[in-house]
């Protein structure tokens, strides 16, 4: 039975959005006016914030400024952040359990889901993560990017190949005035792109792109957006969605829109959006990347497709395949590695059929990688529901050293060099000062090293003898 005299003390795992709404969601929960909540955010990065520093693209400043919304959450007293601690390799769940009475895991997803076709493997051809990580200056990737093919394709229409696509289509100089740090705008302009092509596997009615995403390709001066008009395709299945969802329709609208409108003067980039063209093999020479093979698709009338035997191949010299992000297996947590989620039923953990007292989940871990950072607020409130029923069904765990200083020791003891959120404080200002220098709001730092230099962490790892 959880001990009602002191507050519910949570670990949340996963300082992106989601674990951010879940403190928030447990801070304006009845058990916060009654019992008081006391939580703790780990956070592997020295900075927290999850995709929204580190995936949100860096043209999309107003989507990065719900980062000013989620400083609400962390600037109240009842949640502390520890950043730059690995749940796996600096806390392990045996650590968690002693200290806690609940852990949610909200560790999201960073990885490229794979696709299993020929060619897959040459030199040239990428996952959207790595690219978006490079790009988005995360620390653990690597600081150059090869940006030497003139062509270059980029496989499913969602709104990441949609970021992937824009980014290789604009120039640097057009990216300069972001917080892109400085590896990335010299890359950037040294790119050689001058046509990328995106390919979808079905329909305009199929595409997941949103409108606004979709209607933002054509804001850049030196983006031609082209639609051949024969890929304009529609089945019973089709009309079924665009009558059943606004957002579906307005994308294909817009996708018609692009095919039949005049050529675009001054545009020195072509982005091409093609559809009904099933990637099937990646072409290489002396292991590099040389073209795209797809085949074409015809619709089944269900909104699905079926292979036509017709294949084109495409000359490009490299391929970024978009097609969906991947979550990590946490050590000691039980995953399902077909969903891509830690097995769950509306955040209650569970393995082989029972549940794991005091283990919760929420975010893309918890229902796989879709969805807005918008969305991830209801995943949180559901979670947390399920935490304050179990805390009235005495259904917690029963941490042997609730303490708040405990889990502090724990972390000086392995001397980790944690940071907090004044820490961020002192990062992002010193952030802010980097561009302002430059007339710029902001300026990533990428290495890790400089991050914690700048965020001064609560104690710094003594040099081993
Ligand atoms: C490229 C890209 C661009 C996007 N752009 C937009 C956009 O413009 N607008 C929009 O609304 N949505 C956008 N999204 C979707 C949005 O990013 C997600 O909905 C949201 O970030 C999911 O939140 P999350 O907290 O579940 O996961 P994440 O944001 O991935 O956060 C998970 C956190 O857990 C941490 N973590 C992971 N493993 C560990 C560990 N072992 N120990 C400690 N910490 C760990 C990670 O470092 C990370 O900080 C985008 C997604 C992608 C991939
Ligand atoms: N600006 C923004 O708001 C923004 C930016 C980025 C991401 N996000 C959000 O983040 C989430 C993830 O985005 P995402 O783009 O990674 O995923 P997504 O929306 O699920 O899109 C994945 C794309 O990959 C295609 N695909 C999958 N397997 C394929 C295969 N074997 N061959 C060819 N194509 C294949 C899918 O086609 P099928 O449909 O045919 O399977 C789909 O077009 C989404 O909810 C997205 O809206 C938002």
């Amino acid at each position: 039975m959880s001990d009602n005299s002191r507050p519910l003390r949570v670990a949340i795992v996963g300082a992106g959005p989601a674990g951010i709404y879940a403190a928030d969601a447990l801070m304006k929960s009845d058990t916060a006016k009654d019992r008081g909540v006391s939580i703790d955010l780990f956070e592997r990065m020295p900075a927290p914030f999850g995709l929204i520093r580190y995936g949100v693209a860096p043209d999309h400043p107003r989507i990065k400024g719900i980062i000013t919304a989620l400083h609400k959450v962390l600037d109240k007293p009842q949640v502390r952040l520890l950043g730059n601690v690995d749940y796996g390799t600096d806390i392990t769940l045996a650590d968690l359990k002693k200290h806690y009475d609940a852990v949610i895991f909200s560790t999201g997803a960073t990885d490229d889901r794979s696709l299993d076709i020929p060619g897959i493997d040459l030199e040239g051809s990428y996952g959207a993560a790595q690219f978006v990580a490079w790009y988005d200056g995360h620390p653990d990737f690597p600081r150059t990017w090869p940006l030497d093919a003139e062509k270059v394709a980029v496989i499913g229409v969602g709104n990441v190949a949609l970021d992937v696509a824009r980014v290789l289509a604009k120039t640097g100089d057009e990216l300069l005035p972001t917080e892109i740090p400085d590896n990335v705008y010299q890359g950037l302009k040294a790119n050689k792109a001058v046509e990328v092509h995106v390919f979808g596997r079905r329909g305009p009615a199929q595409a997941k792109f949103t409108p606004l995403e979709l209607k933002e390709l054509d804001h850049s001066p030196n983006i031609e957006v082209i639609v051949n008009p024969e890929d304009i395709e529609y089945d019973e299945g089709s009309a079924v969605a665009r009558r059943g969802s606004k957002i579906t329709d307005q994308v294909a609208t817009i996708i018609e829109n692009y095919a039949i409108r005049e050529p675009k003067q001054g545009a020195i980039h072509k982005l091409f959006l093609h559809f009904f063209e099933s990637p099937v093999e990646i072409l290489g020479e002396n292991g590099k990347v040389v073209g795209l093979r797809t085949e074409r698709t015809e619709l089944d009338g269900t909104g699905n497709v079926k292979p036509t035997g017709k294949f084109t191949d495409w000359e490009v010299g490299a391929v970024y395949r978009a097609v969906g992000y991947l979550s990590d297996n946490l050590p000691e947590i039980p995953f399902d590695a077909q969903a891509g989620v830690i097995p769950n039923e509306a955040g209650r953990v569970f393995d082989e059929g029972e549940q794991l007292i005091g283990i919760y989940t929420t975010g893309w871990i918890k229902r796989g990688p879709v969805g807005l950072i918008g969305h991830t607020k209801g995943d949180a409130n559901e979670t947390v529901d399920c935490i304050l029923k179990d805390m009235e069904a005495g259904k917690l765990n029963e941490p042997a050293e609730p303490g708040e200083d405990a889990v502090v020791e724990l972390l000086e003891s392995k001397n980790i060099p944690y940071t907090t959120w004044d820490g961020w404080y002192r990062l992002d200002e010193h952030e802010r000062a980097l561009g302002a220098a430059e007339g710029r709001e902001r300026i990533k730092v990428v290495e890790r090293e400089d991050m914690l230099a700048a965020s001064e962490p609560h104690k710094v790892a003594r040099p081993s003898a």
